[in-house]
Parts: structure tokens; sequence; C-alpha cells
């Protein structure tokens, strides 16, 4: 009888230790950009856009990387795929999702999308 309850005071411990660290990590949550939120009403290329890029896309996506002949350093050369639709079509695509590893958190989709939707401003 003791040790059963040791045994579910444990488990219990454990959980809750996941589940605050879990909870506890913005950065998994939301993506790196905009503070912890996900508000896209302001999406701006520098502050949003770029860092997502840079944090998921370049170490592939540029000289010397595994796709260089797609790459994704400058305004220009993300506004092309924005522009062809190929950005938010691969960022998207759960069968051929870009990175390869898999899907990004939705927030910095969402992030991408928003832009894309206001033009794709340098701004
Ligand atoms: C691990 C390396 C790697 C990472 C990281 C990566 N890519 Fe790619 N990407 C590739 C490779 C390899 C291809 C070509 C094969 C293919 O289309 O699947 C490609 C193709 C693409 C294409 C299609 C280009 C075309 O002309 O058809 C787009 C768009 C793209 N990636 C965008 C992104 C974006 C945006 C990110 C970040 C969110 C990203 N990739 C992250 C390796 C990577």
């Amino acid at each position: 009888m003791k040790n059963t309850l040791l045994v579910l005071g444990l488990m219990a411990l454990l959980t809750s230790l996941q589940t605050g660290c879990y909870y506890d990590n913005e950065e998994d949550l939301y993506g790196s950009s905009g503070g912890g939120t996900c508000d896209t009403t302001a999406v701006s290329f520098s502050a949003d856009v770029q860092p997502i890029i840079n944090t998921n896309c370049v170490s592939c996506h540029a000289p010397g990387g595994q796709q260089e002949s797609v790459p994704l350093t400058t305004y220009q050369e993300i506004k092309t795929y924005a522009d062809n639709g190929k950005l938010i079509e691969r960022t998207n695509n759960s069968s051929l999702p870009m990175p390869p590893t898999g899907l990004m958190v939705e927030c910095n989709r969402d992030f991408l999308k928003a832009w894309v939707n206001a033009g794709a401003p340098n701004n």
C-alpha cells in the first residue's frame, strides 16, 4: 500500500514537471518571432520574416548549403519565392515540407502568410 502511494506520487510529480516544462517554453509553442505572441497584424520583413528564414532555412538555402541554387538570404531572393507562391506552398505542404524535417510551428507559418498577403513588403 505504501509503495503504491509512493509510485502514484512520483508519477504525479513527473507529469506535472513535464507539463510545466512544455507550457513554459514559449519559443516551442509560438516560434521565435513576435515576442512570443502570434500577432501578425503588423508583420515586418526584417523583424518577423527574415529571422524565421534565417533560423529555419538558410542552413541549406545559401551559398555552400545543400540547396544553394535556391538562395533565401536577401529580401530580393525571398521575395522571388513569395511572388511565385513556392514559399507559402512548401512551408505548408506536409508531404513535401520545408524545412524537410517537418513543418514549422503554426505561428511561423502564419507570419509568412501574413507577409505575403500584405504584398511581401520590404519593411
Ligand atoms: C536541410 C536543408 C533544407 C532546409 C533547412 C530547407 N530547405 Fe528548402 N529545399 C531543400 C532542398 C534539398 C530542396 C530541393 C528539393 C525539393 O524541392 O524538395 C528545397 C527546395 C525548396 C523550395 C522549392 C524551390 C523550387 O524552385 O521549387 C522552396 C520554396 C524551399 N525549399 C523553401 C524553404 C524554406 C522557406 C525553408 C525554411 C522554412 C527551407 N526551404 C528549409 C533543402 C532545405
